[in-house]
């Protein structure tokens, strides 16, 4: 049985002192949640103030993005030891933002991929389809092509600490989320492109959704055995919205 991960993901949103009273009031909402594995994801600057309260928490930290090389001369990007240094688990690529605004790869994001895992961060690889995508018919090809295209040499033993998010660009930031049902019949796809990849490890990787995910809609997601959780933007800003998808999720996991 997987386990249900949420993760919120800041963006470029809030101040080390902002990060700071957020987690803070998150780790006191959260303290009797169990059977969920939580993260939140702030900008890198914040790392630092939100690694100092969460320290001792069960809150996990992720990074929003990666540099797929050690070091070097690679001005305003960040490196998987720097991230480490900072108690940071999980790291956000291939995010649809990064992709469309900064024109990321789908080569660069396996690099980050493959960087990530070599060095015991765990990947977030969101993927996702557009509007126009959805509309001819072209979700599942799109997925499959990233999912395969991140996942591009990655040996199969590292690959149960990979999450895929799946994230469709129309529902992002939009309020209109993807329907559970139709969420799921694309985890699902997603999950057989695992199986070619790697047979049996589509039981193991977690598969999230995300997408105008809410309180009030978190527990439609998480009714559907393909979807392990979510990756939550606008809603994670807020200790007590934040907090509210955390507990909906463990409600319904615990009546199954
Ligand atoms: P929203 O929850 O604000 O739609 O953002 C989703 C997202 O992009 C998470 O990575």
């Amino acid at each position: 049985m997987r386990k249900p991960f949420i993760a919120g993901n800041w963006k470029m949103n809030k101040t080390p002192a902002e990060a700071r009273e957020m987690v803070e009031n998150l780790k006191e909402l959260v303290t009797d949640v169990e059977g969920v594995d939580m993260a939140v994801c702030p900008p890198a600057v914040d790392l630092d103030a939100v690694q100092e309260v969460l320290a001792d928490s069960e809150i996990s930290r992720g990074a929003q993005n990666m540099h797929w090389e050690s070091s070097g001369a690679f001005t305003g990007e960040i490196s998987a030891a720097m991230l480490q240094e900072l108690g940071v688990e999980y790291v956000i690529l291939g995010h649809s933002e990064r992709r469309e605004i900064f024109k990321e790869t789908d080569q660069e994001v396996n690099r980050k991929v493959q960087k990530a895992l070599k060095e015991n961060l765990k990947p977030i690889i969101c993927v996702g389809e557009t509007l126009e995508e959805r509309e001819n018919g072209k979700t599942r090809e799109k997925v499959s092509f990233q999912v395969k295209a991140a996942l591009a040499g990655v040996d199969s033993s590292p690959l149960t600490d990979v999450t895929i998010a799946y994230e469709p660009l129309w529902a992002i930031g939009t309020g209109e989320s993807a329907s559970a049902g139709d969420a799921a019949e694309t985890i699902a796809a997603i999950r057989e492109v695992i199986a070619e990849i790697a047979p049996g490890k589509e039981e193991e990787i977690r598969v999230q959704y995300g997408g105008s995910v809410k309180p009030h809609n978190i527990a439609e997601f998480m009714a559907e055995d393909q979807i392990d959780g979510a990756l939550v933007g606008g809603a994670s800003l807020e200790a007590e919205s934040f907090a509210g998808v955390i507990k909906k999720c463990q409600k319904e996991e615990q009546n199954h």
